[in-house]
């Protein structure tokens, strides 16, 4: 697989042999394939960033084969401004190719002032869709979730709205994020009444938070929904991004409210260790952190996040060796039950 970096072209011809080289997983029991390797925007496209490399990086990854691109009302920032610049992009290079493309967009944080921008009403929701489409100029999403649970609102109205809102046509499927068992299993009834198309639960998962594994992928198995996570890299930090400080241009030294640089010092060990055994796997460390999460039958699609195109090539390389001996399973459980 050799992809070119493709940033200073005006045209943007897609690699011919785009679809080789990744792999495709059923999203649960549902008829979409999501690919394995998936690409979010949550940093780096914002207008605070650079345009020509979060472009470089789209491309590289319609490159790669990754097919599925997820957004947010809220990132950014400013807010709503990842949706804006995607929409730039996608009328340049990706609008021939919307047909081979998955987007998501979400509502469910702190979005606009006021009491209908945020949470789970159908007002905010229905609100937030419309104007998502407007940003990114788009007919429809491919999926529409609720971002996060919402304890005041009843779970009837927020399903209820995402249900019209593919009656309306404004989404074909429906998905949530962030739902723990229990209300994911709430959830699913719901839909599952309506004849609503809910195919994914979108969270948490990596080698350094493994929540999900105690209760919730039972009950997507049992759903048969499927589920894409998020922060596989931990932020960053399952890389060879720290393994020798915290350099200026990362994440935790530009954006301290997400990736705290005390959970980088404090997770330090792990990661060196961590980053042994992959050397001995001959992967990278962020290599091996999502073939980690790709064990797991059922995981259908690990999205990572990216800072520059050549990360992402070095991700989706992860693909080459996706096999773990028992030993080097029992030597990364030892690592991770240690305490930080
Ligand atoms: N549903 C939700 O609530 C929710 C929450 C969070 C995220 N998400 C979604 O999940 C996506 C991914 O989240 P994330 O960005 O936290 O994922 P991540 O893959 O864990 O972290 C991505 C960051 O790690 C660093 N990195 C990635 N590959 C690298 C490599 N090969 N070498 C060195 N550093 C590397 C880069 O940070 P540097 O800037 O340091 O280079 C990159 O921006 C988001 O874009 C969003 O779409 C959803």
């Amino acid at each position: 697989m050799q992809i070119n970096d493709k940033s200073n072209s005006t045209i943007y011809i897609p690699n011919k042999d785009r679809y080789d080289y990744m792999s495709y997983n059923r999203s649960g029991k549902s008829g979409v394939l999501l690919p394995a390797i998936a690409l979010g925007l949550w940093h780096n496209f914002g207008f605070v960033d650079a345009l020509k490399n979060g472009r470089s990086i789209l491309r590289t990854a319609f490159d790669l084969g990754i097919t599925h691109f997820d957004l947010a009302n809220n990132y950014g920032p400013p807010y709503g401004s990842a949706e804006t610049n995607f929409g730039t992009i996608f009328k340049q290079d990706f609008k021939a190719y919307r047909d081979e493309l998955f987007i998501a967009t979400k509502a469910g944080y702190d979005m606009w002032p006021g009491p209908y921008g945020n949470w789970g009403s159908r007002k905010y929701l229905t609100a937030s869709l419309n104007q998502s489409l407007k940003r990114m100029e788009l007919d429809y999403v491919d999926v529409f979730y609720h971002h996060r649970p919402d304890p005041n609102t009843p779970l009837e109205e927020t399903m209820g709205a995402l249900t019209d809102l593919v009656r309306q046509g404004k989404a074909l499927y429906v998905g949530i994020s962030n739902y723990n068992a229990e209300d994911t299993l709430k959830a699913s009834k719901i839909l599952k009444a309506s004849n609503t198309p809910f195919i994914i639960n979108q969270v948490n998962y990596s080698m350094l938070d493994r929540w999900i594994e105690a209760k919730l992928l039972k009950a997507l198995s049992t759903t048969d929904l499927g589920c894409i996570v998020f922060s596989p890299l931990a932020q960053g930090m399952l890389t060879n991004r720290y393994l020798d400080g915290i350099p200026k241009d990362s994440r935790a030294a530009k954006t301290a409210t997400y990736l705290e640089v005390d959970k980088v010092k404090a997770n330090h060990d792990k990661i060196l260790k961590l980053n042994k055994i992959a050397k001995k796997r001959d992967q990278t460390l962020s290599q091996m952190a999502i073939a980690w999460i790709l064990r797991l039958p059922e995981i259908t699609s690990v999205l990572v996040g990216a800072s520059s195109s050549n990360q992402l090539i070095e991700n989706v390389k992860a693909l080459d060796n996706l096999h773990f001996e028992q030993k080097e399973l029992n030597a990364i459980e030892k690592i991770l039950k240690e305490n930080s």
